[in-house]
């Protein structure tokens, strides 16, 4: 099976979120399954000097006024293949890959990922740059909605799985792009990536895509009802038979508290003593006052409306005043950050807020915090409450999407036994008082030890590794592949 893996962002090159660890670990898990993958990536600024040097493979038109040039490396620690698309104009600069540093998004963001679909459809064939044909593209959210597009005007036989990260995300641009990115006017229309009168690149890819795939069962049946489904439910209703939820997995090597090389000092299931001496250091490093038994509740998340944390402010009070302890790391909206930051001002000791994007710290979090907060409003797959099941920090989550998937709720049975199955508190629905009863519920088990310590070993032991949702994806592949 010879794979083209399509994507924005790639861990540990770009991040802006959890695109990023899937890009930078399914791959991995698909290679130990023989797959024959190539990734291919812009290359964004700083990128090239990450890598080993890169080979160039050559020049290519892209449109009539766009050429690039083409770069193959290995994604570093990896022997896997890694294509850079090189056009400086495009991709070389400051900033996040979607936004400008100051103000909002990249205006030119259909062309730098217009040309980065264009390019992957052109690689997927046979071509005189790499010696190499794609049998299947694995493309990931609207950034490659238009390689579906393009491998179908161009005639190729080679097929595509379109990846659904988020639904929320749609790229979404003025009809006179559809000229500049060369798509057919005659597919400017419901039967096409036309989309409430704009090009859609979510549209195109979930229009013209062989197969679709989202990241948890759960939320590939949320997306076809009209609270989830951002405007696509009846589309993705009528292409039910095609579309497919496989829960992600996490990268169990970066985030394995036995040797992550961000914790000051290691941990496991069989020496979860060592867990507390994390979250001691942790309080230090945050500026929290030291207290071993307070339960310390952490959050590492972009700060928007999705994730759901407004929530949380409104019950933090109640929370502090029983005595917990709260650590937020995330960036995002302004109103956002500055009431976590207030919270902070207000509760000196007791609230630390980092605002930013700190990937050591969030491992740090990971390890230190007791109880991890996410009540988010939707959420497609969510890779937090994994690491945060993997780390023995218990997940507090709401009832969708991969949050529903991966974390099992409970509560101790009359004759005082913890559920075997139990890695967690499920939300019974999202609303400020639910998640301060839920939390409540999980503030009282932290209190007995060792119920806390059988529900730390439970969640340690549940697999969140990429080995079953690997398999699954060669058995999409393989499935597309001989249609
Ligand atoms: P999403 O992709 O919707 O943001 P996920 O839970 O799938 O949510 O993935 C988020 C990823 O980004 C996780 O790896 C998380 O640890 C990381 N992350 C989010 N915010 C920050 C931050 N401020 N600093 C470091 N890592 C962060
Ligand atoms: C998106 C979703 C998140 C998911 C991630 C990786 O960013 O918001 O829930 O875990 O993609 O699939």
């Amino acid at each position: 099976m010879r794979l083209l893996f399509v994507t924005s962002e790639v861990f540990p090159l770009i991040k802006t979120g959890g695109l990023a660890d899937v890009s930078g670990a399914l791959p991995i898990a698909l290679r130990s399954l023989g797959v024959d993958i190539h990734i291919v990536l812009p290359a964004y600024r700083g990128i090239r000097s990450q890598c080993t040097p890169a080979k160039r493979l050559g020049g290519l038109k892209v449109f009539n006024d766009i050429d690039c040039e083409l770069y193959q490396t290995t994604l570093p620690g990896t022997n896997i293949p890694l294509i850079l698309v090189d056009q400086p104009a495009l991709y070389d600069r400051d900033g996040s890959p979607y936004h400008h540093p100051q103000h909002g998004d990249w205006q030119d963001n259909p062309l730098r990922f217009g040309v980065l679909s264009k390019v992957a459809a052109i690689l997927a064939n046979k071509n005189n740059l790499l010696d190499w044909q794609a049998d299947v593209v694995h493309c990931n959210d609207w950034q490659t909605g238009l390689v579906p597009y393009y491998l179908k005007q161009m005639g190729s036989s080679v097929k595509s799985a379109f990846s659904i990260h988020n639904i929320a995300f749609q790229g979404n641009f003025h009809p006179d792009w559809r000229h500049r990115l060369t798509l057919n006017d005659r597919d400017f229309q419901p039967e096409g990536y036309e989309f409430f009168g704009h090009v859609s690149f979510m549209k195109a890819g979930l229009y013209y895509a062989d197969a679709l795939c989202t990241v948890s069962p759960t939320y590939a049946r949320e997306i076809q009802t009209e609270q989830f489904g951002f405007g696509f439910q009846g589309l993705l209703q009528h292409r039910a038979r095609a579309l497919t939820g496989i829960l992600n997995g996490i990268d169990t090597q970066a985030w394995d508290p036995s040797q992550d090389v961000h914790l000051p000092v290691h941990y496991s299931e069989k020496k979860l003593g060592n867990k507390a001496k994390v979250k001691q250091i942790l309080q230090e490093e945050l500026g929290l006052n030291k207290d071993a038994n307070c339960p310390l509740l952490g959050v590492v998340s972009r700060l928007t409306h999705q994730k759901g944390l407004d929530l949380l402010l409104e019950i933090a009070q109640a929370l502090i005043e029983q005595g917990c302890q709260l650590a937020i790391l995330g960036g995002g909206e302004p109103k956002l950050e500055q009431d976590f930051l207030g919270l902070m001002q207000r509760y000196p000791g007791k609230v630390s807020a980092t605002i930013g994007y700190n990937e050591p710290l969030s491992h740090r979090m990971m390890a230190g915090v007791d109880i991890f907060v996410m009540p988010s409003r939707f959420e497609p797959c969510g890779l937090n409450q994994m690491y945060g099941l993997r780390y023995g920090t218990i997940p507090v989550v709401a009832n969708t999407g991969g949050l529903a998937d991966s974390v099992s709720g409970g509560t101790v049975t009359e004759d005082g036994k913890l559920p075997h199955n139990m890695t967690g508190f499920v939300l019974p629905e999202n609303t400020a008082s639910t998640l301060l009863v839920t939390l409540q519920q999980a503030i009282r088990m932290h209190a007995n030890f060792g119920h806390w310590q059988q529900l730390q070993k439970q969640a340690m032991k549940q697999d969140v590794s990429w080995k079953t949702s690997a398999k699954h994806y060669l058995t999409l592949y393989q499935r597309m592949f001989k249609h």
